[in-house]
């Protein structure tokens, strides 16, 4: 069989994973497939950065060029932001590949473009690894979940926010202090901003909302507070309530089910809900939907080997579509339902 052409645009934290990935899982990956995948070019903005490991003969500062080459099946979109991520995904359809991304802040804003021009080119996108890492959550809504109505998404889905709060709330750590070890352990964004002020989390809340609910909700349709205001002496009477303090993001119908609020901000979790026992980086998410009741969704959500993870999903199930001749869900089954921000608090 002939081998997928795989090109990994981004080779920071996830993308050196990525790429590490597959290579040592070469056999398993190719199996699941039923072809062989080949990587066939890393573009990066700082080729001395590059990990060992990585044949210098891929790697590239041209993404351009690399996504124009058009014998590419499966580009691999791990570089973040909106440009130069949302015109290298486009063009990519227009040459021929299938496009996997961790993008949530591209996804959040763009997605129901980057859908239309996936549409438009007989194309995949899939993106598991843009919300809560290794957890997956896009797919079960998606698909495991599409004969169901799900009617609320609630839950922790910042690793960063997360860690530094347990720290906070268990050790007494400073803030600073804190993020600086997230930072360090490979959680953080590029701007930890993104991430304290609650816009990384606003982007999960938006891309489940969205796909948890068949509309369309973008990052400014989220209510947004971040944790940067969170101090010990909150974390002191919370304790005192019996409970601790968590950056919950909460999707919900409202109105009947005729609209849908997302919103993003500090809450009180009383210590006895599984919420309250999440620690460092982890993720967890609770489901709720007519059939299926609650479920539980819970692993870690950030950090190159578990995003890596889900990239790797991703990959093989675009991988045997483009083997198959086929394309896995789209965008089509959209109903546009009003969303309003502000939900009940
Ligand atoms: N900065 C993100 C987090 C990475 O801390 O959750 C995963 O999206």
């Amino acid at each position: 069989t002939r081998p997928l052409k795989v090109a990994l645009l981004g080779c920071g934290v996830v993308g050196s994973e990525v790429a590490r990935i597959m290579t040592t899982h070469a056999d398993d990956l190719a199996a699941r497939i039923g072809a062989p995948v080949e990587l066939a070019g890393v573009a990066v903005r700082r080729p001395d950065r590059v990990r060992e490991g990585i044949d210098p003969a891929l790697v590239t500062t041209d993404a351009t060029a690399l996504v124009k080459r058009g014998d590419l099946d499966i580009v691999v979109e791990v570089i973040g932001g909106i440009e130069p991520a949302r015109t290298l995904i486009t063009t990519a359809f227009e040459h021929g590949a299938s496009v996997v991304s961790a993008n949530k802040a591209l996804l959040a804003q763009d997605g129901a473009a980057l859908h239309a021009a996936a549409e438009e080119h007989g194309k995949d996108l899939y993106y598991e690894a843009a919300v809560a890492g290794a957890i997956p959550l896009i797919r079960p809504l998606r698909e495991s979940l599409a004969g169901d109505k799900v009617n609320r998404v609630l839950g922790i889905v910042n690793g960063t926010t997360n860690f530094i709060l347990d720290k906070m709330d268990t050790t007494g750590a400073g803030y600073q202090e804190a993020l600086d070890e997230a930072t360090a352990l490979g959680y953080a964004e590029a701007d930890p901003t993104a991430d304290v002020e609650g816009f990384d989390a606003a982007a999960k809340a938006a891309i489940l909302a969205g796909i948890a609910f068949h509309t369309r909700v973008r990052l400014d349709d989220v209510h947004r507070e971040g944790m940067t205001e969170v101090t010990a002496a909150d974390f002191a009477s919370a304790k005192e309530m019996g409970c601790t303090i968590k950056l919950l993001a909460i999707c919900e119908r409202a109105g009947d089910g005729a609209s849908v609020t997302a919103r993003v901000h500090p809450a009180m979790i009383p210590l006895g809900h599984p919420l309250a026992s999440v620690r460092g980086a982890y993720n967890a998410v609770f489901v709720e939907s007519d059939a299926s009741g609650q479920l539980m969704f819970y692993g870690p959500g950030a950090g190159g080997a578990p995003t890596a993870s889900a990239v790797l999903g991703d990959l093989v199930a675009v991988g045997r579509n483009r083997v198959g001749g086929t394309t896995g869900p789209g965008e089509s089954a959209y109903a546009a339902l009003p969303v309003s921000s502000m939900g009940e608090v």
